[in-house]
Order: structure tokens, then sequence, then C-alpha cells
């Protein structure tokens, strides 16, 4: 069975990317993967002190906190599905801390040694679920790309994307059937990818 942990990364539970990446893991479950969601603004964390105990002396992050068990669910899934709105050309705050958090899965020589550079088993999947409010296509594109060359490196070879532009009210994602049917298929097709069947 697929393992597939859904981070929710905006503050609104019902909001846009909410409702994309829930379309999507619904299409997932039903095809019998095991789908464990978290609603990242529900959870009290902090984001990566730079302490480098996860280079020296631990085998992984040695914050305690909200993360924690998110961190460790990441770790046994198969496919990671990172939903968030588009904040300033980026992610929300939300989710940039747990990426930042996510630099425990590093081996302490991943710079040096690139055939081992993580401490996560290969052959995951990254999708990411994007909600844009701004209309044009061209625009904020860096941010896919960006972390799915980050995440190639700890094991997640390969990535998708979900992304809907001119989505900027509540309730606009529930208007657009084509970008549901989009988050449908990709939920299907990743409950048939990565890991061990
Ligand atoms: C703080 C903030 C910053 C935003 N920055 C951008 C932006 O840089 N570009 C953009 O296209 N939309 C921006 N938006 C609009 C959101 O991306 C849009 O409303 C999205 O649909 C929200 O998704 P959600 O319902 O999942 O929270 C911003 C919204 C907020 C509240």
């Amino acid at each position: 069975m697929r393992r597939i942990v859904c981070l929710l990364g905006s503050p609104r539970p019902k909001g846009n990317s909410a409702l994309m990446a829930q379309t999507l893991c619904e299409a997932a479950a039903g095809q019998g993967a095991e789908v464990t969601t978290f609603a990242l603004n529900a959870l009290k964390y902090r984001g990566c002190q730079g302490c480098l105990l996860c280079k020296t002396k631990a085998e992984a992050c040695v914050l305690k906190d909200g993360l924690t068990p998110v961190l460790e669910a990441v770790r046994g899934c198969d496919a990671l599905v990172l939903a968030t709105p588009v904040y300033f050309g980026e992610v929300t705050a939300q989710l940039k801390a747990f990426i930042d958090r996510c630099y425990g899965y590093f081996t302490p020589d991943y710079a040096l040694n690139k055939a081992h550079r993580s401490r996560l088993a290969p052959g995951k999947t990254l999708c990411m679920v994007i909600a844009q409010g701004h209309p044009r296509e061209d625009l904020f594109t860096d941010i896919f790309p960006r972390y799915a060359y980050f995440y190639n490196w700890l094991g997640f070879n390969e990535s998708r994307l979900l992304r809907a532009c001119k989505i900027y009210h509540l309730g606009d994602a529930e208007r657009r059937a084509e970008v549901l049917e989009e988050a449908r298929a990709l939920g299907v097709e990743l409950a048939g990818k990565g890991g061990q069947a």
C-alpha cells in the first residue's frame, strides 16, 4: 500500500490549496493509498535553529515539537504532498518552516558525497499543490522547481505539480472543475507510484 503524507500549508483550513490537496488525497485513498494529513497551522513548532546537531551528534532533528511526528511520518512515506497558497511569491511561512526542518534528513557530508546525501530511502515522490491568486501563469513559476531540486537530493526522485492561477477568494478552487479533475488524476497516479507495492 502506498503511503501518502499530505501537509496543508495554508492557515485557511477550508481554503483553496486545502481543497485541491484534499481532492487529490481522496482520489488516492479511493485507490487504496494510506493518506495521513497534517494541517501545519494547527501545530506548534519552530523553524530550523541552525544548531547543526543533526550533522554532528544526532541522526535527526533534535527539536521536539509539533513537527516531530510530521517529520517521522514523512520518513516512511512514498509520496509527500506539500499544499500551499502563494504568499509573496513563495510558500507560506508555515510550510517553509517545515521545509527548513527537513535539513535533518541530510547526511553530514551531503554536500560532498552525492551518492549518500539523504537519510531517507530513495524512490519517493514529491507533489506540490499551489494555489495562486495572480492570474498570470508566468509568475512565481520558480517555486516548484526550487523545492523539487532540493527534495530530489533527499530521495524524492520524482516530482509532480498541481498549480492553479487566478484562485484568490475562499471557494474559488471549488468552482474550477478542471483543477479538481487534475487533482483527482494526480491522486490516482500517486496511489500507484513509489515504494513497495
Ligand atoms: C499574505 C498573503 C500574500 C499573498 N501573496 C500572493 C502572491 O505573492 N502572489 C499571488 O498570486 N497571490 C498571493 N496571495 C493570494 C493567495 O495566494 C490566494 O488567495 C490563494 O488562493 C490562497 O490560498 P488558500 O485559500 O489555500 O489559503 C497572497 C495572499 C495572502 C493572504
